[in-house]
């Protein structure tokens, strides 16, 4: 027997329904936005990543799938989707004119130690803007997430926001924060420590206990703030004020890839038994150019889909709709029973055809199906014109049985639905 990989899964049943309903529905929300379907491969060229997510990130550094394909390229499972948008924006030549608005869902790879919520594949659906620099555009992409969020019955989240600066400020941010680290760098872990001269900032989302105690510490990007970001991030906030969006401002929140600048968000459960994240995004000034497109500002976010339905009601997906067991009570009657089924479907009726085994046996099986109804065909039901219909659940004798007339039957059970 061979079981998913370790950290993969199945998704089948409640799953596979819950997957389809957030697709369909944030679908729509996102037309409605102005947003087009893209889909790309699910690996990319090993480079693609390395300079747009920056060498130094756990992602980049750690939880990459990278390969050697039969051709001695490196390729690479993607461990998320903005990478391979902008890629696509360039080589597919999209931007004919700006905005462009893409989404996206599917499979993303991270070798991450798997946990609740936390898998080593698992699904992004995500929403890019690329080309419109202003905090309104910031503000409707968060209003879009989270009218997706309720439009999916989730209520108990609220976004924390936080503004990464422009370049200057992450500079400014950059030599402060070197100079307030050095001094504990003999208490910095080994991987802070190399990010120290490589890439500081990072060493703000590190995992170790040591290092967090240390960044408590750190001054905030917030104090070397440009005026342009400043008043750039003051608008945004006004904004979702306005909007009447649950947030709060968490000057910690870094982010855990290098492309951030400007605007950076997550979407957090506000129930204790959920932590992680279900979704997190901010503004990129420089990824189009890093591909060779226009040197143009966007702004996206993504969901984790796993961490989406853990938040979703279960009840809501195993309400059963109605459904018929078509039984014949002989192989006499399957031709009637056959036409039935079809009638059925042509009404837009959930309906299975149960014809193996004795009548006791086949009336199981309906069970096991989670049907409602069933309808029985046999030899004087076919004499006499018409079905006789069992109802699966009902308790009470005299109500569990009736008899229909056969050309009554469809607006019958459509009248029951
Ligand atoms: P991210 O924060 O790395 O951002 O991932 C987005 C979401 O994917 C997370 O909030 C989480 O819900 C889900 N996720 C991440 N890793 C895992 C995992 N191992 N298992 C299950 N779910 C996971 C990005 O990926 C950016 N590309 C988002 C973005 C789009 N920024 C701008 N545009």
């Amino acid at each position: 027997m061979f079981a998913p990989v370790r950290g993969m899964k199945d998704l089948y049943g409640s799953s596979a329904k819950k997957y389809g309903y957030i697709i369909d529905t944030a679908s729509r929300i996102g037309e409605k936005y102005g947003y087009n379907e893209i889909k790309t491969p699910i690996v990319e060229a090993t480079e693609v990543f390395h300079r747009s997510i920056g060498d130094e990130t756990d992602v980049v550094s750690k939880e990459m799938y990278s390969f050697l394909d039969k051709g001695g390229e490196s390729i690479t499972l993607r461990p998320e989707g903005t990478a391979g948008v902008m890629r696509a924006i360039v080589s597919e030549n999209l931007a004919q004119s700006f905005p462009v608005k893409l989404m996206y869902h599917g499979e993303m790879f991270r070798y991450d130690r798997p946990q609740r919520g936390r898998y080593r594949q698992f699904h992004q659906l995500g929403f890019e803007c690329v080309g419109d620099k202003s905090p309104y555009t910031d503000a409707i992409l968060i209003c879009m997430a989270t009218e997706i969020l309720n439009a999916i019955g989730i209520f108990d989240t609220k976004v924390l926001l936080n503004t990464l600066g422009d370049k200057d400020t992450r500079e400014a941010y950059t030599k402060g924060l070197v100079k307030y680290l050095s001094r504990h760098e003999d208490k910095l872990s080994d991987d802070s420590k190399r990010r120290l001269a490589k890439n500081p900032m990072r060493i703000l989302d590190s995992k170790d206990a040591n290092d967090r105690a240390i960044c408590q510490m750190a001054p905030l990007i917030t104090d070397y703030l440009s005026k342009e970001s400043e008043q750039y991030f003051q608008k945004v906030c006004e904004l979702l004020e306005k909007a009447g969006i649950n947030f709060e401002i968490d000057n910690f929140l870094v982010r855990g890839l290098d492309y951030y600048s400007e605007t950076a968000f997550e979407f957090k459960p506000t129930r204790d038994e959920h932590r992680d994240s279900v979704g997190g995004g901010g503004r990129y000034d420089n990824l189009l150019s890093i591909f060779g497109g226009a040197d143009i500002s966007g702004i996206g976010f993504a969901f984790g889909i796993e961490r989406l339905m853990l938040l979703i009601d279960d009840a809501k997906f195993k309400e059963i709709a109605l459904k018929i067991a078509v039984i014949p009570v002989s192989e006499t009657e399957n031709e009637v029973a056959f036409q039935l089924l079809k009638s059925l479907y042509d009404a837009e009726i959930s309906a299975e055809f149960i014809h193996i085994g004795t009548l006791s046996k086949k009336m199981k099986v309906a069970d096991r199906l989670n049907c409602s109804i069933a309808v029985i065909i046999g030899e004087d039901e076919i004499k006499n014109g018409c079905f006789t219909l069992k109802f699966m659940n009902c308790e009470d004798k005299e109500e569990k049985t009736k008899v229909v007339a056969k050309s009554d039957l469809i607006s019958f059970l459509k009248h029951i639905n």
